[in-house]
């Protein structure tokens, strides 16, 4: 092409062209943050602080404070806006909901990893929130806990065998395989012991899809230029192992279809209960359920019944989102609790004064051991397994006096709300007092959301918290973990994942 008397190829000019609409979409935030005098790092264009967050030593588990202290500020503009004070908080996540109703946009437009709930938007996020949150109601996790306690069952037995042979072992293979258990039986009516049975082709895809590398081009691609991605896909990019996806897109598929044909055998599993809410979204059963989910406002227009792409791609989500979190906080539990005996021996006295000996936990039961549930939540307070999450600004808002543009990423530091050093002191020391009645009510509701909050809140905590603690009545009465020469002190996390970089190495001891 001729352009000035140069003689340019139109191949050159492409690129250029490409660089600089890329260059245009990276930084057209960038001038909000200078007019409104928002402090905060040079980010690299497309790379926001992804570089910053691999150089620093604890990644995002110490990036985030960092920042706050050296900014000295509420906000900060790394590009998205980070805002670190509760009641801004508070106002993203419930007031001003209807403005910050998205998760920034991940451009996946492959099937069924776009129907699942995170990715979804609006009015298609809120049918699909509003059909699927009475399956994780009081009433059904009840029925689920007999599902939960037998695959505590497996784990107790596989460790039975550590603590007979006397060998240190990596706690988190054992609590992974735990919770991929659960998670076959309650969402899927499959009992499987993932620990033991390590060719099964569930296990094994399961793990495939969870060994990625944060150096993996195609998650940097994925979290650097999402804009990118939907081009990509078309291209038949896959962010996700397409082997595995195809995997469980066969399975899910089978499994519906067969449900459907056979109506009689209805097994207690999340699948059944969304076929139910697919056949008549108002036939939800009835539940007074006296700690439900923040219920989704939805335009009643909107609401149609789940299709079977949703329901797959529900399945789908409830793997990726409950297998490692749920693995990682029951693993840094028991290893908060092996390096303070003391604790763990008065978490054992609590477990042996509510649960009648040789019976297995009950719904109601779980709910009286408070101090375990102190331990578990002073550890995922620590080491959050989701240290941030995110919104799309979706129409102006003023937020605390600043305003935030349509199109602006919002993040929610959680581990930095959770160990900010001037609300908890020593934030790096495991205190399980802090989550006494009294010491709750001192503090700002929205200084401690490790399951984020508001109408997008986890749709599995109660779950997450129910099987956490299941597990942990099965360990810690049959055994004292205890800390080994391999026993990390302090634990050294990955960068972007609540999980020890060398493992969780512990040592186990029978109890009478
Ligand atoms: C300790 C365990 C867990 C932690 C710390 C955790 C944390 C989180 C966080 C921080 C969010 C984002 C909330 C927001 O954006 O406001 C989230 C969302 C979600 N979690 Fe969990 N989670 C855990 C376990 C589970 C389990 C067991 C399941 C399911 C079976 C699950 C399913 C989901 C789903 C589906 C969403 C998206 C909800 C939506 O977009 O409407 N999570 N979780």
């Amino acid at each position: 092409m001729d352009i000035l008397g140069w003689n340019i190829p139109l191949w050159l000019i492409l690129i250029l062209l490409v660089v600089i609409i890329w260059y245009w979409h990276a930084t057209k935030y960038f001038g909000v943050f200078k007019k409104y005098g928002i402090p905060g790092p040079r980010p690299i264009p497309g790379f926001g602080t992804f570089i910053q967050t691999m150089m620093h030593p604890k990644g995002v588990f110490g990036l985030d404070l960092d920042l706050k202290k050296r900014y000295k500020a509420n906000v900060i503009g790394d590009p998205a806006m980070i805002f670190f004070d509760p009641e801004a908080v508070k106002q993203i996540t419930v007031k001003d909901f209807n403005s910050f109703t998205d998760r920034r946009s991940t451009g996946v437009t492959e099937y069924p990893v776009n129907q699942m709930i995170t990715v979804l938007k609006g009015d298609e996020w809120r049918n699909v929130r509003h059909q699927v949150s009475p399956t994780f109601s009081g009433k059904k996790l009840r029925r689920m806990t007999a599902l939960i306690n037998r695959c505590a069952h497996h784990l107790t037995s596989n460790l039975e065998e550590v603590a007979k042979s006397g060998d240190v072992f990596e706690c988190k293979e054992y609590a992974g395989a735990f919770t991929m258990d659960v998670i076959a039986s309650t969402c899927f009516n499959i009992d499987v012991n993932s620990k033991n049975d390590r060719n099964n082709i569930f296990v094994r895809m399961t793990k495939r899809l969870f060994n990625f590398s944060i150096f993996n081009p195609k998650l940097i691609i994925f979290l650097c230029f999402p804009f990118i991605v939907p081009y990509l896909s078309k291209l038949g990019f896959s962010v996700f192992d397409p082997k595995c996806i195809h995997f469980f897109v066969d399975v899910f598929d089978k499994a519906v279809k067969y449900r459907q044909e056979h109506p009689d055998e209805s097994p207690n599993d999340f699948l059944n209960m969304m076929l139910k809410a697919s056949e008549s979204h108002s036939d939800h059963e009835a539940d007074s359920d006296e700690d439900a989910l923040p219920e989704t406002k939805h335009n009643n227009q909107c609401l149609r019944s789940l299709s079977t792409g949703e329901i797959i791609g529900q399945s789908l989500i409830f793997f990726f989102a409950g297998y490692e979190t749920t693995a990682n906080a029951v693993t840094l539990t028991i290893y908060n609790l092996a390096v303070n005996p003391d604790t763990q021996e008065k978490a054992y006295q609590e477990i042996m004064d509510i649960i009648p000996e040789g019976e297995d936990p009950g719904y109601d039961d779980l709910k009286k051991l408070k101090y375990l549930e102190m331990c578990l939540l002073e550890t995922i307070r620590m080491y959050p397994p989701g240290p941030q999450f995110d919104r799309e600004c979706v129409a102006d808002t003023e937020v605390k006096g600043i305003k935030v543009p349509k199109g602006m990423f919002v993040i929610v530091p959680v581990h930095a709300l959770n160990n900010d050093p001037e609300v908890w002191p020593n934030p790096e020391q495991f205190d399980p007092e802090r989550f006494t009645e009294e010491a709750k009510k001192s503090r700002h509701p929205f200084q401690y959301i490790p399951f984020g909050i508001g109408p997008r809140v986890c749709i599995g905590q109660r779950l997450a918290i129910i099987e956490a603690k299941v597990a942990l009545v099965h360990v810690l009465r049959s055994f004292k973990v205890l800390r080994c020469d391999k026993t990390q002190v302090p634990i050294k996390l990955m960068k972007i994942r609540a999980e020890a970089v060398n493992g969780v190495w512990l040592k186990l001891e029978k109890r009478e």
